[in-house]
């Protein structure tokens, strides 16, 4: 880890402590007086594997499938049986890997969060285009799926050719969405590579909101440690530059931006697992984020039931937050929706904003990367850029690091930064 990184860490959490994660946890984990909690549930299979993602998944296997999703649902009853009542929650989202695997018992895992959680603000599935059919859409419809996002990455085939993956017939697509409609439906791009230029995204772009999506969200290719792509990382220079076009253009047709890499045609649609103050994660390598943890379960499929069926949380590793650690967490992650308010943090951690970090916001006002409206601190382009800069290192030390770890050892003993 460098120095500047260490200093800053230091800085801002007004400690010497690093961010520790140990290999240990809680078996009854303490939500019940959370606010604003989303749920996140995990399914790690895919028909086939691309080469440049990070995310926990396999190739998948029918009866391998059938059995990680009877744990699934036991974790889902050890994590909330204890409590008594159906605890309100924000949202439910299936990510992956390829959740429509799973599409004929989707019910079932829905039913098992059902008699613990009431979900006030919807269900959202990530799909793979291969996987958006009227079929599986009524599918998703008639079990109360509201929000979709699918994995388009480009409409064009150089790039699809690129990522080593195959386009499906777009129009089989086009028609299913027209014909069955669901609240969001988000599309997935990556930018910034090689050789992409602004007028290929604007064609993405323009084609997604022609053709169904009123959400999009346009990720930067990231050339993780441990994947087997070749893909080169495109320059900071052009990237910036990139980023900055994708954001003119889109605000130029008044898409709303409701975070760093989304935007849609409608301020009240929202597709975001991420942007949740606390969240429960459910299945293989999910998160969990309250106010005093962050935890991750294991990587292992074998792990992870092994642990289920001796009545054990397949928690790999925690983090117990001090309260400037927890501080930045929430920063960090809400700065994600390129704003900040000092309400809110003042309703979550009984502090005033102003007084915990006051001279680093007046920082970032003098160099321009906030701008003050009211209560709320506002990203400027440049301070989305930085941000942006600063999430993509932060991905490439923390996170690469981390997986790359996670993916080769079940329960490591600690990894710290
Ligand atoms: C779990 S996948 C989406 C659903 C489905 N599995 C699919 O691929 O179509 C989540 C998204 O992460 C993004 N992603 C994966 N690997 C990435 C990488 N190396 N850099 C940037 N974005 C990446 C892709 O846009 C992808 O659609
Ligand atoms: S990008 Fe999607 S389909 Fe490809 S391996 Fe990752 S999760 Fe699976």
């Amino acid at each position: 880890m460098s120095i500047i990184t260490t200093m800053t860490r230091m800085w801002l959490t007004r400690s010497f402590k690093p961010f520790q994660f140990m290999n240990e946890y809680d078996q009854t984990l303490s939500y019940q007086h959370t606010e604003q909690l989303g749920l996140y549930i995990h399914i790690p299979f895919c028909n086939n594997i691309c080469s440049f993602c990070p995310y926990c998944k396999e190739k998948y296997n029918k009866e391998r499938c059938e059995s990680y999703l009877d744990y699934l649902i036991r974790e889902i009853h050890a994590v909330a049986g204890s409590s008594s009542g159906r605890k309100q929650v924000t949202s439910l989202y299936f990510g992956g890997g390829t959740p429509a695997l799973a599409i004929d018992r989707l019910q079932e895992i829905i039913d098992a969060i059902n008699s613990h959680f009431l979900i006030t603000e919807g269900v959202g599935v990530e799909l793979h285009p291969e996987n958006v059919t009227v079929d599986n859409l009524l599918k998703l419809k008639n079990i109360g799926v509201t929000k979709i996002s699918i994995g388009i990455q480009s409409f064009q085939e150089k790039f699809i050719t690129m990522l080593g993956r195959t386009s499906p017939d777009y129009s089989k697509m086009f028609k299913a969405l027209d014909e069955v409609k669901l609240e969001t439906v988000s599309m997935d791009f990556i930018f910034a590579l090689p050789e992409q230029n602004i007028d290929d995204l604007k064609a993405d772009i323009a084609m997604a909101f022609a053709n169904g999506a009123n959400h999009i969200a346009i990720y930067p290719f990231i050339d993780f440690s441990f994947t087997d792509s070749t893909i080169p990382a495109m320059r900071k220079k052009e990237k910036r530059k990139l980023l900055d076009e994708i954001t003119l253009y889109c605000e130029s047709k008044g898409y709303h931006r409701d975070s760093i890499w989304t935007f849609s045609n409608n301020a009240h649609i929202k597709y975001s697992s991420m942007t949740r103050d606390n969240f429960l994660g459910f299945g293989c390598s999910a998160t969990t984020l309250l106010k005093d943890q962050f935890k991750i379960n294991t990587f292992s499929i074998d792990e992870y039931e092994k642990r289920i069926a001796e009545n054990k949380l397949p928690t790999s590793l925690t983090i117990r937050f001090t309260e400037r650690q927890r501080m930045i967490y929430y920063l960090f992650w809400t700065a994600y929706s390129t704003s900040i308010s000092s309400h809110d943090f003042q309703a979550f951690f009984k502090k005033p904003l102003g007084k915990a970090y006051g001279l680093e916001l007046w920082l970032a006002k003098i160099l321009g990367f906030i701008k003050v409206d009211g209560d709320v601190y506002k990203m400027t382009l440049k301070g989305a850029f930085y941000y942006h800069y600063y999430e993509n290192y932060y991905t490439l030390s923390y996170i690469d690091k981390m997986w790359g770890i996670m993916r080769k050892e079940a329960f490591p003993k600690e990894i710290h930064f």
